[in-house]
């Protein structure tokens, strides 16, 4: 999607104008001039109030060089209103199939420019994004190709931003929503191969190497399957100057989800091609890393499994050895993501970073406990918490701090190992946390469970149902404002 600032309308397929609840009916003098008082009339007549998330369609009868006038609620114009707003306006083109999008907004912002130009390209990649590879020809719509922002001209840097995180966002859900039988350990850990550049080194792991790296819990979920499991370890150093942070983000990997000899039922397993969400994050970040050159070293950790039930299966009982020596005693073979994290975690605290953080649709219970709008954050820090915090509410993206209660700490004691892979029905999120943070070792650590918000079962607002690339954009952030 190419964008461009200019002064005024030259004619797009669809011209969208916000509106907000302050002014609902401030149409432009152009507006007005061209379709006449009837215009407000019909505002009118169709109670649109402002309020976000509010859509009304304008045949314009040859009135404008483009075929739809679409009209927007902006609400209270805050960043996330705008994100909003431009996401509906973004989703309509798709669901029309046109290609060229103007988009005049300005009236009802109430936060600086820079801030509401970047959501508001961001909410028209993400509204705009359809995953139809697979569709038939006739039910597929034209994405964008060009998108006009309508008075904020010098605020060139704000939208090249905001078009560096959505396109982050949709290489996310591009992985999450490919069949499993698509995007496997293999062709996930190449995605990563293709990203490689000067400051940016890949390097890839196969199960002999894992194996020969002592990473019991990789290897143990990731031998029941014909797809061999990957680790992969990218790199990125800042061209800017020196790096003043270092972090290891590390991903979620499992690109299928059968739940192993522990199998799921037919319902539960339907979309499990979403659970390396985590990972799809990981590398939505280092597809816009390059270009947004943020001064932070960071360190791009997954291992990409698939958990089957092949011949050659781990199975309940087992005990496994984990990169840091901890052995775990799996009760359940559906319990796999945390043993896969743990390796991962124990790799990294072995890099010298300043801090970890890990992204993993981990627990059912984390979807029970805060739906699909929310995500759950565990960290005993609360300067990190508030650091996370920041960078989430400024992308839209919400989540929700969640206790690791050492109480709970019990329900993972093992019979024969050092813990167990299962806490048991209660608090499940939590004593999947508290299970992770032992492979963290003295490290500033926080753990996001997505298993919520990074598949949506239904549209939210302007977001197709799927893959969701939650996290991308607060990621991103995060690193920017260090
Ligand atoms: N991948 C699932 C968690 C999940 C559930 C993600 C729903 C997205 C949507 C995870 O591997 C899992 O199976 N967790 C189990 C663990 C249990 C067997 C201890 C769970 O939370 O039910
Ligand atoms: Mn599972
Ligand atoms: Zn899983």
């Amino acid at each position: 999607m190419r964008i461009e600032l200019t002064s005024s309308p030259a004619g797009a397929d669809v011209l969208a104008v916000g509106l907000s609840e302050a002014q609902p009916h401030d149409l432009s003098e152009d507006l007005l001039a061209t379709f006449g008082p009837g215009l407000v009339e019909h505002l009118e007549d169709e109670e649109f109030k402002g309020k976000v998330g509010k859509k009304l369609e304008v045949a314009t009868l040859g009135r404008l060089a483009g075929r739809w006038l679409l009209v927007v609620g902006t609400g209270a114009g805050t960043a996330d209103d705008l994100r909003h707003a431009a996401g509906i306006a973004g989703d309509f083109a798709r669901t029309k199939g046109a290609e060229t999008l103007e988009l005049d907004l300005g009236g009802g912002a109430s936060v600086e420019p820079a801030r509401w130009v970047q959501a508001a390209v961001e909410g028209v990649g993400a509204g705009n994004y359809r995953y139809d590879r697979y569709k038939p020809e006739t039910e597929r719509k034209a994405p964008l190709s060009e998108l006009r922002l309508l008075g904020v001209q010098g605020q060139e840097s704000a939208a090249r931003r905001g078009r560096l995180h959505a396109q982050a966002q949709s290489v996310a859900r591009d992985l999450v929503n490919a069949p499993a039988d698509d995007i496997y350990p293999a062709t996930l850990a190449q995605e990563v191969v293709q990203l490689a550049a000067d400051n940016l080194k890949v390097e890839v792991w196969d199960e002999g190497r894992i194996q020969q790296a002592r990473m019991g819990g990789i290897w143990g979920v990731g031998r029941g399957s014909s797809r061999p499991p990957r680790f992969v370890h990218a790199r990125f150093t800042p061209k800017r100057g020196p790096a003043k942070a270092s972090i290891a983000v590390i991903g979620k990997g499992v690109t299928f989800d059968a739940g192993g000899l522990s199998i799921k039922p037919t319902s539960g397993m339907l979309t499990m091609r979403c659970d390396m969400g985590g990972a799809a994050a990981v590398v939505g970040m280092l597809s816009a890393l390059v270009e947004l050159d943020p001064q932070v070293e960071v360190h791009a950790i997954f291992g990409a499994v698939e958990n089957m039930l092949g011949a050659n299966a781990y199975k309940l009982g087992d005990v496994l050895t984990m990169r840091n020596g901890k052995t775990v005693e799996v009760h359940n073979t559906d319990a796999e993501g945390r043993l896969v994290l743990a390796d991962c975690l124990a790799f990294a605290t072995e890099l010298g970073v300043d801090s970890i953080i890990d992204m993993a649709t981990l627990t059912g219970g984390a979807v029970v406990a805060l739906g699909e709008h929310y995500g759950a954050l565990f960290s005993d820090s609360d300067d990190y918490v508030a650091s996370w915090q920041a960078a989430s509410e400024d992308a839209g993206e919400a989540l929700w701090r969640m206790p690791l209660e050492p109480l709970y700490k019990e329900m993972l004691k093992a019979e024969w190992g050092a813990i167990k892979n299962v806490g048991g029905r209660e608090a499940s999120s939590i004593t999947a946390a508290l299970f992770l943070e032992e492979f963290v070792g003295e490290h500033t650590w926080a753990h996001f469970d997505i298993a919520g918000p990074a598949f949506l079962s239904k549209k939210d607002r302007y977001l197709d149902k799927g893959g969701t690339g939650f996290m991308v954009r607060t990621l991103l952030r995060w690193l920017e404002s260090r």
